[in-house]
């Protein structure tokens, strides 16, 4: 082989490799822009080497997500990727040369966010959804209808919508639920997604519908692919606007330009703004307007010559890992924390970044001191990308997970074919004391001050071994505490107390069992209606309920099978907590189960939060604002926009009387 051809081998089984990693696995090695750096490697040797050309056509497609499993559709209009350039002055080129090429005083471009998620392709036929495909090869993609119909935000139908449109967007993923799976996983010692988009990939491509169900995925879109009349939109902006009136979530904000300096100025207040959208943005697209422009542009095989991508960096930056500390979740597993030195980073003070596992850690060979590199893409949890090695002091100290665990008294084990290191001794002192903070958090039994420093008293003191020993505590056992004053004894005596009565649910979540969420904990609570009877469910009626799955059941049976946990709720019961559901049992359907209303103007025989209570406990669901997901508007006298948008849009409406016959069937 001559050194060319190595060199183009080289190159080439790199992009093909990292394609695969990055579409079909989504579980990249490598950051974004070392991966488009490398495309353009090859991209730049083939154009200075055209005899490679030809060896590089199969090449020139935009990766390919199928999998095994789905079934492939072909899209009516391809989707392509985006050129994309890192550089100011690439990008102004760009524009500026589309600005001279029009030399029109209409021309115009818009500014979007690119939103960093997962291609989509939804088709709507006579404003019906029928399926949403993924880019796939650009030609055809997989067929994933059935886990796109998870997502509550997607409008399923259309008023007055053309006869055919593909609508494109992305599925991304929220960051709260990225860390809430992640943090499932890790107790779960399952492997977690490096970033959330790797997640809505993932989940995307789920065969199981059962995890699926159990993930939230969001979509926002920004534009069309084919569309039937043919010249249903004439523009961008039309379209835009058009995707909002009909529900759709669409992007937070998006600009229109008539210069290439305007339009930088847009993508420079765009990356201030970011960080307060839902969604994960890694940059800028600029679109031109005009359809009828966009034409006449055209596309190459592989993208469009009218949009290019602004990608912004991920911002880095060098800083001391000072510490590494375990943090030991309430189930028992131990995650290691990486503190460092704080540092400046995409707007946010970063001193604190996930290390995931013991073996992370040995794989980057982080020592203590070591000048490491962090990065925060997007507003992703920072992460420890490298060590700078040439800074590596003398005294950097390798870290022994197994003796940090002995020095802090942790008895602990790791599954030899697992990364994850959990407690054995589920009634150690930090897990007592994880379990009492979680009992009395906000999103459980709320019991107010009750915070580390007194819980770690406690536990020395009283020996609280369990929530339940909360309940005999009294206040003057409190005012023996350290800096506890005749006030502060009484008030958190008195919070204690009253969390006897808190709903089932708070209960049912405060108690610990792995796996069990807040919602999980409401579901259970809607389902059992006691506690007695949720200690007695089976596995299969339990996973009969919809949100519970296979591993969850388990978990509940295995808890309160535990004579530990058994006599806890014993004592729960002795000391008068409240264990049944205080909601009135709903009665199964209604004509108002899972309808959305948004309720508007006044009525003569109730107020807005009565009409919304009413409707909730039919099993309806009230909603701010109309879009096209709304089935009804509750109108009354003096209704205004909301009646407008709601006629415009063909929703039903009712007046007071038809609520009132409604509810009567
Ligand atoms: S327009 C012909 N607009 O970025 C391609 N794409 O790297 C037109 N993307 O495939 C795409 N945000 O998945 C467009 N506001 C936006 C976007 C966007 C994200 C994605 C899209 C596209 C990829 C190209």
């Amino acid at each position: 082989m001559t050194a060319l051809e190595e060199e183009y081998k080289r190159l080439k089984e790199a992009v093909v490799h990292h394609d695969n990693l990055y579409y079909k696995q989504a579980n990249p090695e490598i950051d974004d822009q070392a991966y488009d750096r490398l495309k353009k490697d090859l991209e730049a040797f083939v154009e200075k080497h055209p005899e490679f050309l030809q060896v590089s056509l199969e090449l020139s497609t935009v990766g390919d997500d199928r999998i095994e499993g789905f079934k492939s559709h072909q899209h009516r209009m391809p989707m392509l990727s985006l050129d994309n350039t890192y550089s100011m002055d690439e990008f102004k080129g760009f524009a500026k040369r589309l600005e001279a090429q029009f030399k029109d005083p209409n021309f115009l471009m818009t500014i979007e966010a690119k939103m960093d998620g997962v291609a989509i392709s939804l088709t709507y036929e006579k404003g019906h959804f029928t399926r949403a495909v993924t880019r796939g090869n650009g030609t055809e993609g997989d067929d994933v209808t059935q886990n796109v119909l998870l997502i509550d935000s997607l409008p399923k139908r259309l008023p007055n919508a053309p006869e055919f449109m593909e609508v494109r967007g992305e599925i991304y993923m929220r960051h709260d639920e990225f860390e809430r799976i992640n943090t499932l996983r890790i107790e779960q010692s399952q492997e977690t997604y490096k970033n959330p988009r790797n997640l809505a990939a993932g989940t995307l491509k789920l065969l199981d519908y059962d995890e699926a169900q159990k993930r939230n995925l969001n979509i926002v879109v920004y534009g069309v692919g084919a569309f039937d009349p043919t010249d249903y939109f004439d523009s961008q902006t039309q379209v835009q606007s058009s995707l909002k009136d009909w529900g759709f979530p669409v992007l937070e904000k998006f600009w229109v330009a008539k210069t290439a300096d305007e339009a930088w100025g847009f993508i420079e207040e765009l990356d201030q703004l970011r960080q307060g959208f839902p969604y994960p943005t890694d940059g800028a697209v600029i679109k031109v307007n005009q359809f009828s422009q966009q034409k006449a542009l055209g596309s190459t095989s592989k993208a469009p010559r009218y949009a290019i991508a602004y990608k912004f960096e991920a911002e880095r930056a060098e800083t001391v890992l000072k510490e590494i500390q375990l943090q030991i979740g309430r189930t028992g597993a131990i995650t290691p924390v990486a503190i460092l030195e704080p540092v400046q980073l995409a707007g946010t003070t970063v001193s604190r970044a996930t290390l995931h596992n013991e073996d992370e850690i040995a794989r980057k060979d982080l020592r203590i001191g070591d000048q490491v590199l962090v990065q925060k893409a997007g507003e992703i949890i920072p992460q420890i990308l490298s060590v700078n090695l040439l800074k590596r002091p003398a005294d950097a100290k390798a870290f022994n997970f197994k003796a940090h665990l002995e020095s802090l008294n942790i008895e602990a084990e790791r599954d030899p074919s697992e990364a994850t290191w959990r407690i054995t001794n589920q009634n150690n002192p930090i897990q007592r004391q994880r379990a009492l903070l979680h009992f009395a958090s906000r999103a459980a039994m709320d019991i107010e001050n009750l915070g580390t420093s007194i819980a770690e008293q406690l536990i020395d003191e009283y020996a609280i071994n369990n929530p339940a020993d909360l309940y005999r505590l009294s206040k003057e056992d409190f005012l023996k505490l350290d800096k506890f004053k005749e006030k502060s004894a009484e008030n958190l005596h008195q919070a204690i107390q009253a969390s006897k009565s808190q709903d089932l649910w708070r209960l049912i979540h405060g108690m610990g069992i792995p796996n069990v969420g807040k919602q999980a904990a409401k579901d259970l609570e809607v389902n059992f209606r006691s506690l007695e009877d949720l200690a007695k469910a089976s596995y299969e009626a339990l996973i009969a309920i919809e949100g519970v799955g296979g591993t969850m059941a388990e978990n509940i049976r295995v808890w309160f099978e535990n004579p530990e946990h058994q006599s806890m709720l014993e004592r729960f019961k002795e000391c008068g907590l409240n264990l049944e559901s205080k909601t009135e049992a709903p009665s199964d359907t209604t004509s108002l189960t899972k309808k959305t209303f948004v309720i508007t103007g006044k009525f003569e025989s109730m107020t807005r939060e009565e009409a919304s209570e009413i409707i909730e406990k039919a099993g309806g669901k009230v909603s701010s604002s109309v879009s096209a997901k709304t089935d009804y508007l509750l109108a009354g006298t003096a209704a205004g926009s909301k009646l407008s948008k709601a006629e415009k849009l063909g929703i039903q409406i009712l007046n007071e009387a038809d609520f009132n016959q409604l509810l009567e069937n």
